[in-house]
């Protein structure tokens, strides 16, 4: 007879979102995201006010997930949580949280690193979904978030091989500046996106030539940002007149390279398991992008659904329990860590 997965609580508070979930293996039972929004109004996150909220925002979080998941403290049997990177004032809150509650409880907990938990949360079975292909090792992934922009060899669980990476700003990054540009809201990538699908890219921008596969897009929004100030002249209030067409401008600049690194990693490595994650793997043109390339070039192409694609404390869980499975667990002297290598 087989022993039933452990039931772990899995919590996340890297940047701004505090999120608990509870899940037994992979299975979700519960997944809780409290997003801080008192960050909108200064246009990104201020790391001092962030982990003031994570802790006002944690014990509240782990109740409504426990609530959830119709589970008590005494149901579980260990806690993933993030190490790093992120801010490490918010991190802190999360990681001693952790220790602390295992101390108390007498269960142990694991370490999990944020990037890789995004790259596996391909493996979550999400609440009433039986069963969802999940890609085998090795698969090559585009990990694209607010910090981050990566290709990367997913080897195994904890084997990772960077192939290409960003020079300066991620691409979830250039969707935050382009969007305070046009005086959008926080987090404007989203926002971005939407606008995107009622417009033309009409507004070219230079495109900074990279090596191999790297990223860089700092460059680019400059160029964005001369573009603009390029069209106030002849046509002053064309920001706001225009706006879906300078969406669309802007999404097809920013996606663009990741799409052309994708394929050439593909070229590079012949691994035709192809994932997308991070925050960005939400954007709408990225995905119908990736799948017409998965059309043409037969791959084998995953997706995260939605809810697991920003920042949430499930995907802490599917490389916790990953973890657990190797009896690799934390020890209390593990502290977090601001800037934290990803596993080679
Ligand atoms: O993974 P994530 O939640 O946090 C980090 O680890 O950074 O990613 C957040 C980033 C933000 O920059 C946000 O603007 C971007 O993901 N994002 C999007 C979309 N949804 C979220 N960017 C473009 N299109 C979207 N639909
Ligand atoms: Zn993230």
């Amino acid at each position: 007879m087989t022993t039933p997965a452990p039931i772990l609580l899995a919590i996340e508070s890297s940047c701004d979102d505090t999120s608990v979930a509870v899940l037994q293996g992979f299975r979700v039972l519960a997944n809780v995201v409290h997003s801080q929004v008192l960050h909108e109004r200064f246009g990104g996150v201020v790391p001092e006010l962030a982990s003031r909220a994570h802790v006002e925002a944690l014990m509240p979080t782990v109740a409504a997930a426990l609530q959830r998941a119709n589970l008590g403290y005494a149901d579980l049997q260990g806690i993933a949580v993030t190490q790093g990177p992120g801010l490490l004032g918010s991190l802190l809150v999360g990681h001693s949280f952790a220790k602390s509650l295992s101390v108390s409880l007498g269960i142990p907990f694991v370490n999990v690193h944020h990037m890789e938990a995004h790259m596996l949360a391909h493996f979550l079975l999400e609440p009433g979904v039986q069963d969802r292909p999940m890609p085998d090792f090795p698969y090559l992934c585009l990990t694209v978030s607010g910090g981050h922009t990566q290709l990367v060899v997913v080897r195994a669980w904890n084997v990772f091989d960077v192939l290409g990476e960003t020079q300066d700003d991620a691409v979830g990054e250039a969707y935050d500046k382009a969007a305070k540009l046009l005086s959008l809201a926080y987090p404007g990538g989203p926002i971005i996106d939407r606008w995107a699908q009622q417009g033309q890219p009409r507004f070219d921008f230079a495109q900074p030539m990279m090596p191999g596969l790297q990223f860089s897009y700092s460059g680019l929004k400059t160029s964005i940002l001369r573009r603009m100030q390029k069209e106030v002249q002849t046509n002053p209030h064309t920001l706001e007149t225009d706006l879906p067409d300078w969406c669309a401008s802007i999404q097809h600049a920013l996606i663009a390279p990741l799409v052309d690194g994708l394929i050439q990693a593909f070229k590079q490595t012949g691994i035709r398991r192809i994932a997308l994650a991070g925050g960005v793997s939400a954007n709408s043109w990225l995905r119908s992008e990736v799948q017409r390339c998965a059309d043409t070039l037969e791959w084998d192409l995953y997706l995260p659904p939605l809810s697991y694609t920003t920042d949430n404390a499930a995907m802490v869980g599917a490389a916790g329990y990953f973890a657990w499975q190797a009896q690799q667990f934390g020890a209390l002297s593990d502290t977090a860590q601001a800037k934290f290598l990803i596993h080679g």
